[in-house]
């Protein structure tokens, strides 16, 4: 009796822990759940667009099997707003070197901000089985040197 009580509240503590442990994530880190958008017009089309200085807008449209738009370049620096649909089943989104990491979910847009620091080639990959040409899912961001004076 006395032990059960011992581990009950312990596990409260521990689950009280993580959640500090979030939090602190959070205001720390700037660490973000991926979240879920309901304020978002319904789009079809994958496209990017700049919304303001170093600031772009990138909206993927996933289906069975490839990302749209399949490759995209931005300069080091870019802050992206990475919008994620899907046209038929469930698909993932994950960028290898971020902390990029959504679900494509049916009716649903899902939504993650992304800084783009290094120069280089980020692939962008789906992370849930959807199929036979699942791990051909893959598309591109291109992220370029910005030096003064290169031609954009
Ligand atoms: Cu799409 Cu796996």
């Amino acid at each position: 009796m006395r032990g059960e009580r011992a581990v009950l509240g312990l596990s409260l503590v521990f689950v009280v822990f993580l959640f500090v442990l979030l939090l602190f994530a959070r205001s720390a880190y700037g660490v973000d759940l991926p979240g879920c958008l309901t304020d978002v017009e319904p789009y079809t089309k994958g496209a990017i667009e700049q919304i303001a200085a170093n600031r772009y807008q990138l909206r993927y449209v996933a289906k069975m099997w490839t990302f749209d738009p399949p490759e995209v370049r931005v300069p080091a620096g870019a802050e992206v707003d990475l919008y994620l649909v899907t046209q038929d089943v469930v698909h993932g989104l994950q960028i290898p070197g971020t902390n990029v990491n959504l679900m494509a979910v049916p009716g649903a847009i899902a939504y993650t901000k992304v800084k783009f620091t290094r120069p280089g080639t980020y692939y962008v990959r789906c992370h849930e089985f959807c199929g036979a040409g699942h791990q051909f899912m893959e598309a591109r961001i291109i992220v370029e040197e910005t030096s003064p004076g290169a031609n954009q």
